[in-house]
């Protein structure tokens, strides 16, 4: 009896060891979420492989998935898969057309700059429309989203200012018919990687102050 308990520990124990032998150790959430901040870099050159729709609509859950102020959400998205229809866009006004021929696809996330909501002196009144003071940082928040998700699923992409430049909001708006009041934030380029981009490392302790300046 007690030899036969032996040896089931003992089994037991050997399919253990045969089962976690020659798989990847197991890394920790905090082990997955730095390394893919840290290695998070500007792409600026793309093979020529298609980013699927799926692609697509991942990275588009995980721009919706960031914060903004009093969880308004005012962002948008224009989705460019058609080169033709992008460079006419962004082959002018003053973007990078090198970046943006390369490209598989052109994410141009957008930014509601009003919210229709009850006064703030009085939650209980009459919805009005009036600023949405946080709509750049939200957008923000978005943008650096999509940029980390890309990263995890090992595409690139370089966010490409598109605010406060007039010369580049004005024709994105024009071209792609936003409202009055949705402002387009920014233009993320994005493929498959050509070359071998690095994340630089920005880390400088000087630049942090404990307690006061
Ligand atoms: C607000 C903002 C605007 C940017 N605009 C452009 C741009 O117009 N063109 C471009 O090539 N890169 C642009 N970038 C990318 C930066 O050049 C890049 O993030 C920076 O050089 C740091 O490199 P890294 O992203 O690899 O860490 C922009 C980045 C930010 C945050």
């Amino acid at each position: 009896m007690r030899a036969g308990m032996i040896s089931a520990a003992f089994v037991a124990a050997l399919a253990m060891a045969l089962s976690s032998c020659g798989s990847a150790p197991e890394l920790s959430k905090e082990q997955i979420v730095l390394d893919n901040i840290f290695s998070r870099k500007s792409v600026r050159s793309f093979t020529e492989e298609p980013v699927t729709s799926q692609q697509i609509e991942t990275l588009l859950k995980a721009g919706m998935a960031a914060p903004s102020g009093s969880n308004i959400q005012p962002w948008s998205f224009v989705v460019l898969q058609d080169k033709d229809r992008y460079m006419e866009i962004f082959g002018e006004n003053n973007f990078n057309q090198r970046i943006f021929a390369q490209s598989a696809a052109i994410i141009v996330v957008c930014s509601d700059t009003t919210v229709v909501r009850a006064p703030r002196n009085d939650p209980q009144g009459t919805p009005v429309k009036m600023a949405n003071g946080t709509w750049r940082d939200d957008a923000g928040a978005v943008t650096e989203n999509i940029l980390l998700a890309v990263e995890a699923m090992d595409l690139g992409a370089v966010w490409t200012a598109c605010y406060p430049y007039p010369d580049r909001m004005n024709p994105v708006k024009a071209s792609l018919g936003l409202p009055s009041e949705v402002v387009p934030y920014s233009v993320i380029a994005l493929g498959h990687p050509s070359g071998d981009d690095q994340p630089k490392d920005k880390w400088k302790p000087e630049k942090v102050h404990y307690g006061k300046w």
